[in-house]
């Protein structure tokens, strides 16, 4: 991960990155762990081209976000509801029916649980990263694009959302929701009201 050299942060920060990594890479599946590094390195990408515009970027919250984003999907969806029962966390009976995504409406709680971090911003990126919320934070618009555009994806139309997330971030969200959408149709699945606020969002109606 020597990527993160070149990260505006401060040495103790870099470390605590590392030793992330290092404790991801002992419980993650390789290809878990090389997509989180990716996408840290991704949203990297991303931040070096806005940073002019957004000094004030938190870039250590969002790094830390990238490399546990996903930590949630180490648990199977069996055990994954199992701890939403055992711990009454709120997850609503139409979000338990979606094995895709609950992986992010748990990872805030365990992250929180195994790696005892508590910063709002950091778990609440972490929760949003699939579905997104009204008027996200420009550190959660990265997460939720890198995540989606990150090296290793490899789905049609991926280098034009690749391009236009280091021209255009807001344009490149509206794509990868209106995607997400379209997929969500096609395939018959399950659609969070969520989905519809932050379209609409995106869209400038509310
Ligand atoms: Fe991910």
């Amino acid at each position: 991960m020597d990527f993160i050299n070149k990260f505006p942060l401060e040495d103790s920060q870099k470390k605590y990155l590392k030793e992330l990594e290092g404790r991801i890479k002992n419980v993650m599946s390789d290809s878990l762990y090389c997509h989180s590094i990716n996408t840290l390195e991704y949203a990297g990408l991303i931040a070096e081209k806005i940073l002019p515009d957004f000094p004030g970027l938190d870039f250590f919250s969002l790094g830390i976000a990238c490399l546990l984003h996903d930590y949630g999907k180490i648990f199977s969806y069996s055990e994954l509801v199992k701890i939403v029962e055992e711990n009454n966390l709120k997850v609503s009976s139409l979000e338990l029916k979606m094995p895709q995504l609950l992986h992010s409406f748990v990872g805030d709680y365990l992250v929180l649980r195994d790696f005892n971090i508590t910063e709002t911003k950091i778990l609440r990126a972490i929760k949003y990263h699939t579905i997104g919320y009204c008027d996200m934070s420009m550190e959660d618009r990265i997460l939720f694009i890198a995540d989606k555009v990150e090296k290793s994806r490899n789905y049609e139309g991926v280098e034009y959302l690749r391009a236009l997330s280091l021209e255009n971030i807001n344009l490149c969200l509206l794509e990868l929701y209106k995607n997400n959408i379209i997929y969500i149709i096609k395939g018959n699945n399950l659609m969070h009201p969520d989905t519809v606020r932050v379209w609409n969002n995106i869209c400038g109606g509310i």
